[in-house]
């Protein structure tokens, strides 16, 4: 039976908490892959709102195995606040289970982040400062420490010390910084060792079970496919790969384990952090597309650069992840707009005028692509009561189908509203998936 990979399919902040959570519901697992607390995923029960970063969305579920996955970053001081934050709210955090050989997130890597950035200047990326590149920096270098090293004070304090070794440079700036300190910093990591160890697992054991069991595995992606940094719009990009393959990587389970691919996206685009965005919109459009979505970052609270759907990108996002499924969510922002613009084609704004019909691999004719739109109708009508498709104004459908068949694609969900009911299931596979759930 099915594993599912959920993955953003634009740049980010897609709603994929909430398509999770209702997953999970059918799901027996659910396995974050790559990423670590840059991702902030937020679902709504009732008037209760979670934030999570690092703990899968499926831990709302009692009976759900939550797995944070090797390919996963870890910041063990945000894992366990969100830890002690959901315990808090009388949620039920048995059933998490996290990687031994997953990286974690050192104090100098948070350190180096920001110094990164800061000599960057105006080149800036725009990372969420939480330590991310360097981290995976440091697991490609063979330096990283990884969740089993904080069972074992005499390797941990080991590891730290030659990982800070080829940094001195790098971090003098820092150098009479407390949280530098090896006794403090390895004091703290053990503390966090003892509080999760009775999480620390062979999870790559415990996801085969379940699929050889004929079990539901959700495998859950952070961040998008144009962050990707292999696919991405690099160096404007996080450090890991938000793909569908990295789902095998980062959970360790082959190709063949994986059966469906859904790709979350939102009804038009946003973006956070600095980077091309070829049908980013400005002025009072922006303004209220962003204020009406709550596009303002979970993670940083920054306001998300907002901007048309983009179908070269979405097009380009289901070759390179497979996808089988679209969850289109946020429709109903778009609600009261007289027309709307869906990008089909670049053209370059450089002296040739170019047109591309495929997402550019060049990073300066990237740089250069604006929008070329097809305008469809738009719709006056509140659609976050609608419940089925045919509840849905004629535009509002006629938006879909032309998305689907433009990137080949079926929609399978539909977002209309925060509340987890918002939604309606569409297609032969969101049939399937709601009827599973009702079983
Ligand atoms: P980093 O992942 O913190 O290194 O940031 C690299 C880039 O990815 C920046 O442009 C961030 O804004 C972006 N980014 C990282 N995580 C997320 C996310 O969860 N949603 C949206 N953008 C993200």
């Amino acid at each position: 039976m099915p594993g599912i990979v959920l993955v953003g399919a634009q740049w980010g902040d897609e709603g994929k908490g909430k398509v999770t959570d209702l997953l999970a519901e059918r799901a027996d697992a659910v396995v974050r892959f790559q990423g670590g607390n840059n991702a902030g995923h937020t679902i709504v029960r009732g008037r209760q709102t979670y934030k999570l970063h690092l703990i899968p969305s499926g831990i709302l579920h009692k009976d759900t195995l939550c797995v944070i996955g090797n390919g996963v970053v870890i910041d063990p001081r945000v894992l366990t606040d969100e830890l002690d934050e959901l315990r808090r709210r009388r949620v039920d955090t048995r059933l998490l289970r996290i990687s031994a050989n997953a990286h974690l997130i050192m104090p100098y890597h948070m350190m180096l982040d920001h110094a990164g950035e800061a000599k960057l200047g105006k080149l800036q990326i725009g990372t969420t400062r939480r330590g991310i590149g360097p981290c995976y920096a440091d697991k490609a270098a063979r330096l990283g420490i990884r969740v089993q090293d904080l069972l074992d004070e005499k390797i941990l304090k080991k590891k730290i010390v030659a990982a800070l070794e080829p940094k001195r440079l790098s971090l003098r700036p820092f150098a009479k910084d407390p949280r530098l300190d090896l006794q403090t910093i390895t004091e703290e990591y053990l503390t966090y060792g003892h509080r999760l160890a009775s999480y620390i697992a062979d999870t790559v054991r415990l996801v085969h079970e379940r699929l050889d069991a004929g079990e539901t595995v959700v495998f859950e992606g952070a961040q998008g496919a144009l962050l990707d940094i292999d696919h991405g719009t690099y160096p404007f990009v996080t450090s890991s790969n938000p793909v569908a393959g990295a789902a095998c990587v980062g959970a360790g389970v082959g190709p063949k384990d994986i059966d469906e691919v859904w790709g979350v996206i939102k009804a038009y685009s946003t973006r956070v952090g600095a980077g091309p965005f070829p049908t980013e919109l400005d002025g009072e459009l922006a303004d209220e597309i962003r204020e009406r979505g709550g596009e303002y970052g979970t993670t940083t609270g920054r306001p998300r650069r907002v901007g048309w759907l983009d179908l070269v990108a979405l097009r380009y996002a289901a070759r390179i992840n497979s996808l089988t499924a679209l969850a289109v969510m946020k429709l109903d922002v778009l609600s009261g707009l007289d027309r709307l613009c869906v990008c089909t084609r670049y053209r370059s704004t450089g002296p040739d005028g170019a047109e591309f019909e495929h997402f550019p691999y060049h990073q300066t004719v990237l740089h250069h692509a604006t929008g070329e739109y097809v305008q469809l109708e738009g719709w006056s009508e509140d659609l976050t009561e609608c419940r089925e498709e045919s509840e849905l104004p004629a535009a509002a459908r006629d938006y879909l189908r032309f998305m689907a068949e433009f990137v080949g694609v079926p929609v399978a969900l539909i977002g209309v509203g925060p509340g987890r009911d918002q939604v309606i299931w569409s297609g032969r596979t969101g049939a399937n998936w709601l009827a599973a759930a009702a079983a």
